[in-house]
This record gives C-alpha cells, structure tokens and sequence, in this order.
C-alpha cells in the first residue's frame, strides 16, 4: 500500500488539518442536540459553513482575525438565520466547540504513526489558543510532533504561505509531506502546494475540485496504518 508507514518510499511526515479531520465540528450542536431542537443539523452546516466563509474572505482581503472570533461570529450568523434556536444556548455551544470530540480512530492513529517513525503535525486555520485547547480535551498532546497555526502567517488556508508554514517547521519540500484533511477544498489547496494530499472522506460526498484531486481517498484516518 503506498503511503504506509511500512513502505520505506512513503514520506515520513503526517500533517493533519484540525477540524473536521481530527475533530469532529458537529460534535458541539450534537451535545445539545435536544435543547437545540429540529433546526440542530441546519444550525450546525450553517456554523461550520459562515466560519470557513470568513476565513476565506479575510484571506483574499488580506485581512486576518483570531479563527476563535469567526467562529463567534459564525454562530451568531446562523443563530440569527435559525430564530427557532434559543440564543442562551450560545455560551453553551461556544464551550461545547473549545473541547470538541475527537475522532475515534484519531489517538490510536497517531500514535502508531509516531510509533513507526512518522513525525506528525497538525496545520490549521484555528488560532493557536483554540488549538492548544482542542488537543489538550482530546488528550493528543503527546502524540504530535507540532501544531502549526496560520496565524504566524496571518492568512488562511488555502493560501500556500499557510501550507508553507508545514515545510518550513520540518524543513521538508511540501512533496515528503502527506497531508491529510477531510475537507475537499483543503485538499485542493494542498494539492496546488504541492504536498502528498489524502482526503479523508468521512461522509462519502462526492469528488469536487478536479484540476486539484487528492493522491489518495480515505474513509476514516486508520486506513494510514
Ligand atoms: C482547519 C479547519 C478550517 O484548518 O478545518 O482546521
């Protein structure tokens, strides 16, 4: 299999896009998911949806904002798109999305990754305090190697000074770098940058950004192993 940790071709660099890939965004809707009431799956797309808007937004202003303030601004978005959602459940969902679940497969994945010479990063466009949070409740610390924030680039993925932030912490070229992230448009830009992109295709949606394909197609993070 190629880009096994066994096969001595493969890279031995794994940078990892954060939500999502690692953490679950629609765990923090999930937990409150009967005080949200029916409108909990719409709210939640629309959350995740505005946030990435924003991002993307800013970065073609060349503009940038504590990814934690989108994600504020998002949900006020889609709680006022989904009057039906009681707004005091705001504070809740906002501590809710601090200490997201992880993935299942996520700890086992990267420990074994590590475990058979993989050094391993995360490279998000969550500040560096939302992160620190993130993988600290998920108890990942010890099993990466870095976590990379786009803030010390002040742009967002997919810009390529944001991938480039990867390469440079490793002092790597972006093509011994696999990187893995269950967002289609993630993928792309990584492809354009030039590293080794795996989609990890949690939902099984369908293909999307053809001049940018990823190299290989996931169903969930374990199948690295
Ligand atoms: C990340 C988000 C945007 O970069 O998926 O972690």
């Amino acid at each position: 299999m190629p880009d096994s940790p066994r096969d001595p071709d493969s890279p031995r660099i794994a940078v990892f896009d954060a939500y999502g890939t690692l953490f679950d965004v629609h765990a923090a809707v999930a937990r409150h998911a009967g005080a949200v009431g029916p409108d909990a799956d719409r709210l939640s797309e629309t959350w995740r949806a505005k946030q990435l808007e924003y991002s993307w937004v800013l970065g073609l202003m060349g503009r940038h904002a504590p990814f934690w303030d989108l994600t504020e601004q998002a949900l006020d978005y889609a709680l006022a798109r989904y009057p039906g959602v009681d707004r005091a459940l705001r504070a809740p969902l906002l501590d809710a999305y601090r200490d997201l679940d992880a993935y299942p497969e996520v700890p086992g994945t990267l420990r074994a990754l590590r475990a058979a010479g993989w050094r391993t990063a995360i490279l998000s466009n969550g500040d560096a305090g939302m992160l620190e949070r993130a993988v600290a409740s998920a108890g990942l610390a010890d099993d990466l190697d870095a976590v990379l924030s786009v803030e010390a680039a002040r742009t967002f993925k997919t810009a390529p000074a944001a991938y480039r932030l990867a390469t440079e912490r490793f002092g790597a070229a972006p093509g011994a770098v696999l990187f893995c992230s269950s967002n289609r448009w993630d993928v792309a830009g990584a492809a354009a940058f030039g590293f080794r992109p795996v989609w990890v295709n949690r939902k099984g949606v369908p293909e999307e950004y053809p001049d940018h394909p990823p190299d290989r197609v996931i169903g969930s993070l374990d199948a690295l192993l």
